[in-house]
């Protein structure tokens, strides 16, 4: 038996859209930071005495569509190595699960690794970072520590995620605001459906974000957080400003997601540098410098309580236990 741990991304710089469904190729680029304080650690075994895959998540059996994406992974990794033994998954997300907080990232990545490991694989972190793209999107990042940047690509494999900075050597950290830990009613999956569908403004966002990719990993290489910040939270709203232009029209904002929103941009008029950015899901997180976290979690802790801000720096890539 095998065990991995990922640890969930952000992305700086979003992936929103996919131009191919069954591969899971994105249509721009997307840059994250991997954060320190959420992961996922998952054991595989193959096992020739069991009849069929068994995967459980946080004690409960994975049923729907987790354990198709779940099943998919596997079934490549069997390919791959030649096999054809049925699994043993269990998987532990330390990461409110599917509130926007990327535990898909870490999960997927988790699970790539331990998979490929238990088959006696051999696999280079971007073959990895292949394969967990296939589970989720977003988890072909978590691969990696630090800041990563997600190569659209055209094709299976050259769709894959890399390392910008890691370790990261200067200050810059990530406070979550936990708005709202349940289950968001529109996955990332059907609202990325959505958008590019119906959403006159999708074309505009993918242009954008794909002129966003050189300018925001120039803002990590010059260490720049000030640009890094505006970058990251224009394309943020960027992101969203597609969900309210979908028919039918939606939003991830909950009205204290828009309050924290405002909070930020008036801490920001008074001089403290911090920025936000939010996912398919209500919560917040802003990235500023650590000497920063004082002013700005006084603040937040008005509006949420100081139980829900939790202070992430960067984190490393995929490891074995
Ligand atoms: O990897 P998925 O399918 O959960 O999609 C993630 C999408 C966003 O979190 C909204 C953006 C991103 O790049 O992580």
């Amino acid at each position: 038996m095998i065990t991995a741990r990922a640890h969930t991304n952000i992305a700086l710089l979003k992936y929103w859209g996919k131009k191919d469904e069954n591969l899971i190729l994105p249509f721009n680029d997307s840059i994250s930071l991997t954060l320190d304080r959420f992961y996922t650690d998952t054991s595989v075994e193959f096992d020739a005495n069991l009849v069929e895959d068994t995967i459980t998540v946080d004690h409960q059996p994975l049923i729907g569509p987790g354990l198709k994406r779940v099943t998919r992974v596997l079934d490549l990794i069997r390919a791959k190595s030649g096999h054809n033994l049925p699994a043993k998954v269990f998987s532990s997300n330390h990461v409110p699960m599917a509130a926007g907080l990327a535990s898909s990232s870490s999960a997927f990545a988790a699970l790539a690794a331990a998979a490929a490991k238990a088959s006696g694989l051999i696999l280079s972190n971007r073959e990895l970072s292949i394969l967990a793209r296939h589970g989720s999107g977003s988890a072909s990042r978590s691969i990696f520590g630090g800041f990563v940047q997600w190569h659209a690509g055209f094709d299976n494999q050259s769709s894959y995620a890399e390392s910008i900075q890691c370790p990261v050597d200067w200050d810059v950290n990530l406070i979550t605001v936990l708005i709202d830990t349940k289950q968001k009613k529109v996955s990332s999956t059907i609202g990325m459906q959505s958008v590019a569908k119906t959403s006159p403004f999708f074309p505009a966002w993918v242009k954008s974000a794909q002129a966003d990719v050189k300018p925001i990993k120039n803002a990590i290489l010059n260490k720049n957080l000030a640009s890094l910040g505006e970058l990251a939270e224009q394309n943020a709203m960027r992101m969203h400003a597609t969900t309210f232009g979908a028919i039918p029209s939606f939003t991830y904002f909950q009205p204290e997601t828009l309050a924290i929103l405002n909070t930020v941009r008036n801490l920001r008029k008074q001089g403290v540098e911090c920025y936000s950015t939010v996912d398919a899901g209500p919560n917040v997180k802003i990235i500023c410098a650590s000497t920063d976290n004082e002013k700005v979690i006084t603040r937040l802790a008005a509006i949420v309580g100081q139980d829900r801000l939790v202070v992430c720096k960067p984190g490393p890539g995929v490891t074995y236990l």
